[in-house]
């Protein structure tokens, strides 16, 4: 399951939130029992994360933050739309002057979900906790799923074409595995995660309604027509992985969950969650090193739900 854990986790990790042998040992070692998990995966396609006890050791770690969640239950805040028990939408609109991205000529906001540079996590929901792209396209290119699934915004859906185009010229195939998810899906995967594994684990593989990329129709999940590997720990080596991540800085794409620094995303690695920023912002962030969005504009850490 070690992918390459080393490579990803190194630059970015601050000195407070390098994770100790101890709990890469133990990651590594419920991973090798993780396959037998896979029968549950959810159809929204979901990923074989570490036990909950894998991330245990600090109180930031996702598990240990969602069994302090209070009245946030998985029922209250996935089954009915509009009443989330979410935390005010995040205050911070702009990257913060000392943050790598503030360097960039063009600026754009962290809060608007039409803007590229939206941060949404576990700290910063949506707002509208309901919102719904303007212009949802289905994209040309290999789809592994159809109707809203098969749907990004238009920006992203143009991106992802040319993507897809280098990749099938490098001899590499990428399927749209998953792309845009409307308030109400998101409410049915959370809640099948939540089924399936528990609110611990669904808190470190799948966004609570109204906190999730894809709903933004800037993210999406690919795959690469096979299928043994899809949503699971294993994409990493897979050819379409590999590429992605090695050349997704051209289109504009950055993998939005690596491997190693869930407690700064607040989620497991997710090899095949692609996200759009830009060109010029995810090419900055591949020359800097940086592999998280949180760093990248000088936001703080959201490992687990305030
Ligand atoms: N799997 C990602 C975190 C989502 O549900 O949006
Ligand atoms: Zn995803």
């Amino acid at each position: 399951m070690c992918h390459n854990c080393a490579a990803t986790a190194g630059p970015a990790l601050g000195a407070g939130t390098v994770p100790s042998r101890r709990s890469i040992a133990k990651l590594l070692a419920v991973g090798a029992g993780l396959t037998a998990l896979a029968a549950c995966t959810p159809p929204d396609g979901g990923t074989q994360p570490p036990s909950s006890s894998s991330a245990t050791g600090t109180s930031a770690s996702p598990a240990a933050v969602s069994e302090s969640a209070g009245s946030e239950t998985p029922t209250a805040a996935a089954t009915q739309p509009g009443t989330v028990a979410a935390p005010a939408p995040a205050t911070t609109s702009a990257p913060t002057p000392t943050s790598p991205a503030a360097g960039l000529a063009k600026q754009h906001s962290l809060t608007d979900p039409a803007s590229p540079w939206l941060v949404v996590n576990k700290h910063r929901p949506l707002s509208p906790a309901d919102y719904v792209p303007a212009d949802l396209v289905q994209p040309n290119v290999a789809l592994a799923v159809s109707g809203e699934a098969a749907q990004l915004n238009s920006t992203t859906a143009a991106a992802a074409e040319q993507m897809f185009a280098a990749a099938a010229e490098d001899g590499v195939t990428i399927t749209l595995a998953s792309g845009y998810r409307s308030y109400g899906t998101q409410v049915a995967t959370y809640n099948s995660y939540v089924a399936s594994r528990g609110q611990a684990e669904a808190d470190t593989a799948s966004a609570r309604p109204g906190f999730s990329e894809h709903q933004t129709g800037w993210s999406f999940d690919i795959g690469d027509g096979g299928g043994a590997c899809s949503f699971q720990p294993c994409f990493a080596d897979q050819p379409a992985a590999v590429w992605a991540k090695a050349n997704g800085h051209r289109f504009g794409f950055v993998v939005r969950y690596p491997w190693m620094l869930h407690e700064i995303t607040g989620y497991y690695y997710e090899s095949w969650h692609l996200r759009f920023i830009g060109v010029e912002a995810a090419t900055d962030m591949a020359a800097r090193g940086i592999s998280t969005l949180e760093e990248y504009f000088g936001l703080e850490a959201a490992p687990g739900y305030l």
